[in-house]
């Protein structure tokens, strides 16, 4: 394990995803590079959320167990090191529904039907609008940001102290939800006795990365971004077809690379030589936009193959999944068992005289 320094194990980072395939590149830049940056800082959890995935794949469950593998190894071949990360399988700790029951006490319908991610994942998923009060949303789905809450809180440093930290790097669309869990930290703490400490979303450094077809839907979706192990062919249609500076309309205009998606790209996959003079060819009219693209089908392309080549040595170690997830998931395990004592008795819920007497 890596050596930490000697509070880390009251800061913690956090970070999640539903498993529902291979990553993406969006991912990549809102919340792996984050994490990769801070993990040598705290103690580090990556949840597979496996029973949120759930929420939009009821019907459809073969898939995940595969893409939770994938989730794992996608995210160590990227960089996350598996010395200091707990990958941790969501379905395998029960207490995260014993909190989540809890925690819904402490939300209103309001809320999560006023919650914009909730909202436009509704409308794109075709599950109708909140307004009219004709919606076809699973109550599971609607209330998935109080199981969220529960994720998150669940890994609050215990037992609390005012100098105790849960980092969770998000993409933008996730704020909502940490907020929501930072309202209900508050409220927890505020009824009954303080347990949780209020999390903090860490968004990309970077900036987010634009939807490569120019849609503003949440989410990856196959045309919007480019995925992991994907063939040239693919990434390099979605990329030479991409928007750049929409005020460009002229190879002897100068481009404002800060308007520019294909900029915003360079600025993940770049070095910073190579990202200061595409700046400078660009601002002086000298680069040509499917110029400027073709390079960035070569630099996702070295990238995408770096990960596919670092995939393939952690799968190549024996067990190694299954090890990986079983100990995250144990340490995970040891940690919520702890901080729902805590959680009963600040609630009034624990019956010690109920227990067999062991005699
Ligand atoms: N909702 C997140 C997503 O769709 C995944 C997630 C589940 C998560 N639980 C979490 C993210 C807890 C951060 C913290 O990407």
């Amino acid at each position: 394990m890596v050596e930490r320094p000697p509070d880390a194990h009251s800061r913690r980072l956090l970070a999640g995803a539903r498993p529902t395939g291979r990553v993406d590149l969006g991912y990549y830049a809102d919340v792996l590079l984050q994490g990769i940056k801070h993990q040598e800082e705290c103690e580090c959890f990556f949840l597979i959320a496996d029973v949120q995935a759930l929420t939009t794949h009821h019907e459809r469950p073969a898939g995940i167990r595969a893409a939770v593998r994938d989730t794992l190894l996608d995210c160590v071949a990227a960089g996350l090191d598996p010395g200091c990360w707990h990958f941790v399988v969501q379905s395998q700790l029960p207490e995260l529904a014993e909190l989540t029951v809890y925690l819904q006490l402490l939300v209103t319908t309001g809320e999560l039907t006023q919650n914009p991610t909730i909202r436009e994942e509704a409308r794109s998923l075709g599950r109708g609008d909140f307004d009219t009060g004709l919606n076809r949303v699973g109550f599971g789905f609607l209330g998935y940001p109080v199981f969220q809450t529960a994720d998150v809180l669940l890994f609050s440093p215990f037992p609390f102290r005012d100098t105790g930290n849960l980092q969770v790097p998000v993409g933008a669309d996730q704020l909502p939800h940490i907020e929501l869990a930072r309202e209900v930290a508050a409220r927890f703490n505020s009824i009954y006795s303080p347990i949780f400490v209020e999390p903090q979303a860490q968004t990309s450094e970077v900036g987010r990365l634009p939807r490569l077809d120019g849609s503003a839907r949440i989410g990856g979706s196959r045309t919007n971004t480019v995925y992991f192990g994907e063939l040239r062919s693919e990434y390099a249609r979605k990329i030479e077809t991409m928007h750049t500076d929409p005020k460009r309309t002229a190879l002897e205009q100068p481009g404002n690379p800060h308007e520019c998606p294909c900029y915003a790209y360079h600025r993940v996959f770049s070095s910073e030589s190579v990202l200061a003079s595409t700046f400078q060819s660009c601002t002086s009219a000298e680069l040509a936009c499917d110029v400027c693209k073709r390079s960035l089908v070569d630099l996702v392309g070295s990238f995408l193959g770096s990960i596919e080549q670092r995939r393939a040595e952690y799968e190549s170690q024996p067990h190694f999944v299954q090890d990986a997830l079983s100990a995250g998931t144990r340490r995970a395990r040891m940690l919520a068992q702890r901080i729902m004592a805590g959680v009963r008795e600040a609630m009034n819920l624990t019956y010690p005289e109920l227990a067999e007497r062991e005699e």
